[in-house]
């Protein structure tokens, strides 16, 4: 099989600093911190002066996204998955949220030069960790570089994948090799992966219908990833559940309507909660396990 070159998931790691710079306007932890240590003001200060800005309701979506997979890991921890995988983990502050509770493996991981960044930064924030732990993982690599041998998890527990803002900036083809490589690693230990990722050209058709701001979603990702994202979506709901299930996924859909009473951005960014409201019965959570 054809290998994409890893430089040019390289191009894609800034768009990290878009995200962690929006997560700043909510009240999800060490976002603040993390937004100022890699100083992503000024990575959005130099956009705007090319021309390229992210609408202020970007940060809806993304506080809606971690706080929807929040709720249902929450429940998959009844259920004794302990274990967590988190790929493209970008400046989420996940890892260091969860691995408070001494219960949880927690593993980050993302392309090497971004996890050896993250790896800095959170040392810089809080106290070592034993169940804390950083990989370089290429998601879409074959042969998987997901954690199937190592000896930091127990075989006989089901790990948890996470992923959210990663699936949008692949192809089709892209998509398939992370799919390959999280059923793989759910055939060894069992488990799910939960993920937001499935976008619809359906849904973003809808999302931009709703404020002027969204019209321009996706381009200034576009314009910093060098990809042509908004090629690459699933044509809606049926064609997701029908690729998941051809990749050998059971697929169950939640509405990111279940966390609106958590969203706090809208205040300081002026966002009116109807139009939070219509975003959110748009989005979706998926949560995916082997058939
Ligand atoms: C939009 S950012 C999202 C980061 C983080 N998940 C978040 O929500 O803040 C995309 C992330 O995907 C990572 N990435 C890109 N290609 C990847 C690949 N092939 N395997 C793993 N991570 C990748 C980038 O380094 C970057 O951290």
């Amino acid at each position: 099989m054809v290998q994409p070159q890893a430089s040019s998931f390289n191009a894609i790691s800034p768009t990290a600093l878009m995200v962690a710079y929006t997560r700043q306007f909510t009240d999800i932890p060490y976002s603040k911190e993390l937004a100022q240590l890699v100083n992503a003001e000024s990575f959005i200060e130099k956009l705007q002066q090319q021309k390229l800005t992210q609408p202020s309701e970007v940060s809806v979506l993304v506080e809606a996204r971690y706080k929807a997979i929040n709720k249902v890991i929450s429940q998959q921890l009844q259920f004794q998955a302990t274990q967590i995988i988190e790929l493209a983990s970008g400046l989420l502050p996940r890892g260091m949220v969860m691995s408070q509770n001494k219960n949880i493996t927690f593993v980050e991981s993302d392309l090497p030069e971004m996890i050896r960044q993250k790896q800095q930064l959170v040392k810089q924030l809080i106290e070592k960790r034993q169940n804390l732990y950083f990989a370089a993982i290429d998601a879409t690599s074959q042969p998987s570089q997901l954690p199937l041998k190592v000896n930091y998890l127990h075989k006989n527990k089901p790990v948890v994948i996470l992923c959210e803002g990663l699936l949008t900036y692949l192809t089709l083809a892209e998509k398939q090799m992370v799919f390959a490589n999280v059923r793989e690693i759910l055939q060894v230990y069992g488990g799910v992966w939960i993920t937001p990722d499935l976008t619809t050209f359906d849904g973003l058709n809808q999302l931009r219908q709703i404020s002027p701001g969204l019209q321009r979603l996706n381009q200034t990702a576009s314009n910093v990833s060098g990809r042509a994202i908004n090629n690459y979506h699933f044509e809606n709901i049926d064609h997701v559940k029908q690729f998941a299930y051809e990749q050998g996924f059971d697929i169950q859909e939640y509405t990111m309507l279940e966390v609106i009473n958590q969203i706090t951005c809208l205040k300081p960014l002026g966002i009116e909660p109807e139009v939070v409201k219509s975003m959110l019965a748009i989005g979706s959570t998926f949560v995916l396990t082997v058939r």
